[in-house]
């Protein structure tokens, strides 16, 4: 079909055949818009700066837990992105570090039901983001397709069996190196990795890392939004 002016129109319609995909349609589709516009509300609401501002001097455990409400998802773009590498790449393991409430998770939910196979484990330490993270992926109807790991993601992840294809790190930066670690020597030629907020400065020791050719990745790093960047990295 062609417009006026000469341009090719693409519309749905063009292309019959074409399922929509969960990300476009049903629960995991409207179950994210809703859990977007929660996230959004919550950033724009008053206390959010603060409760960043206070961060520096806990432990880990302490900024989850004084963090129990807070969404911190990836945006949309960044999770369109990771649901399309997992259909290009066909991960049999997707792994997540840091859970939250789910936002990034059912994208990589959706890109494995899409797939048709494989199974997504992720990672988070506050009990009640676990609790709600898991209501959710029950609600949406992914969790035969998701294991929630509650704990410490350096100790949980220590425990698991098989490979890993694929890897989301988005949890505290600064555990980024020790959870590549952890898992390192499960990740076959071809993982990919993506590192989300790859411009905190506690994602300093990571990127150096990565970036060394000596620890056998090619990697990659491209702005995500504001003042932030994605390192994606792939094992060679
Ligand atoms: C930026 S949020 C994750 C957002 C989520 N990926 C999303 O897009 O919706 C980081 C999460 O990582 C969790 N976390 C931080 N360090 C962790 C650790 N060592 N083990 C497990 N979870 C951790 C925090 O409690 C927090 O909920």
């Amino acid at each position: 079909m062609f417009t006026g002016d000469g341009h090719r129109s693409v519309r749905l319609v063009d292309y019959p055949g074409r399922m929509p995909t969960s990300l476009d349609s049903g629960p995991i589709a409207s179950t994210l818009q809703d859990l977007y516009a929660a996230a959004e509300a919550q950033r724009s609401g008053p206390g959010h700066r603060r409760k960043r501002d206070s961060a520096e001097r806990l432990t880990a455990q302490q900024r989850a837990d004084g963090a129990a409400d807070a969404y911190m998802p990836i945006d949309r773009e960044a999770g369109r992105l990771l649901y399309s590498l997992i259909r290009a790449t066909r991960p049999a393991t997707v792994v997540e570090f840091g859970t939250s409430f789910g936002i990034s998770t059912l994208h990589l939910a959706a890109a494995v039901r899409d797939n048709g196979f494989g199974r997504v484990v992720t990672t988070e330490m506050n009990a009640h983001k676990v609790a709600a993270a898991s209501a959710t992926f029950e609600e949406v109807g992914v969790s035969d397709l998701v294991t929630v790991l509650n704990g410490d993601a350096v100790k949980t992840l220590d425990a698991l069996d098989g490979t890993v294809e694929f890897v989301l790190l988005d949890g505290w930066k600064e555990l980024y190196e020790p959870v590549l670690k952890v898992l390192e020597a499960r990740l076959p030629v071809g993982t990919l990795i993506a590192a989300d907020n790859a411009s905190h400065s506690d994602a300093g020791p990571y990127l150096e890392y990565v970036r060394n050719p000596a620890h056998g990745y090619v990697t990659f790093n491209f702005p995500s939004k504001r003042d932030d960047s994605m390192e994606l990295s792939v094992k060679v």
